[in-house]
């Protein structure tokens, strides 16, 4: 494994390990990917996340998913929503999720990640055909319909600041891996179509 990132001290050398990324995958059976979901909050990312794990999971592979709002009670819990905050939080978890990759696994993330710029890092960190965006497309007057945590209401009564969509920019992705309505279609639809596209894509064996 390699990265792109120099370390502060010039001393500090890259040591490579004899258990690999590929003798780790072999012992899972697998291959290993990222597939990053974006999209506001309220869309469905998490849900979806969640429910294509488990269906992973049922076929037997290897996965692990990272949650915004679980992360930020841990590794990013010194995170706040600012526009170099949010850039730290997804550098910090494009480390991660490329450190699980690594480990072999089928990673899920659920992260806002508004900014472009950022989900290419992360795309970048990675092995081409590693990195798969889904955009969990749902329109934000659906998700601010939804409000499930209440916190559109709480945006537009000025209570939280940068909140993304109404006081703070969510860049959609233009050509995502994946790209799912997931305002028009059931769970059980969208988790389909990841499936089939994993299948497509020989992540996933048909
Ligand atoms: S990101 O922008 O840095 O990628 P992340 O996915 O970690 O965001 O966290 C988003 C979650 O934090 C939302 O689902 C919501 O529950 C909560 N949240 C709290 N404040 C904000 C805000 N200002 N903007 C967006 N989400 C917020």
């Amino acid at each position: 494994m390699t990265t792109a990132v120099k370390p502060k001290d010039e001393n500090i050398v890259w040591h490579e390990h004899s258990v690999d990324k590929a003798f780790r995958s072999q012992l899972k059976s697998q291959k290993p990917a990222v597939l990053w979901f974006t999209g506001l909050s309220g869309s469905g990312k998490s849900t979806v996340a969640g429910a294509l794990e488990t269906r992973l999971a049922q076929l037997g592979y290897h996965t692990y998913l990272l949650d915004g709002d679980n992360v930020r009670h841990g590794l990013c819990s010194d995170l706040g929503f600012s526009e170099q905050d949010r850039r730290e939080n997804i550098r910090r978890i494009g480390e991660l999720a490329k450190l699980m990759a690594d480990a072999g696994l089928i990673v899920l993330s659920a992260f806002i990640s508004p900014h472009k710029a950022e989900r290419e890092l992360v795309r970048n960190l990675l092995p081409d055909g590693e990195f798969l965006e889904v955009y969990v497309n749902t329109p934000i007057e659906v998700c601010e319909q939804r409000d499930p945590k209440g916190l559109y209401k709480k945006a537009r009564a000025g209570e939280i600041p940068n909140f993304t969509g109404i006081s703070s920019v969510y860049e959609a992705p233009e050509t995502p891996e994946i790209d799912l309505p997931a305002g028009d279609k059931t769970l059980d639809e969208l988790v389909e179509q990841c499936i089939e596209a994993l299948e497509a894509r020989k992540i996933i064996a048909n």
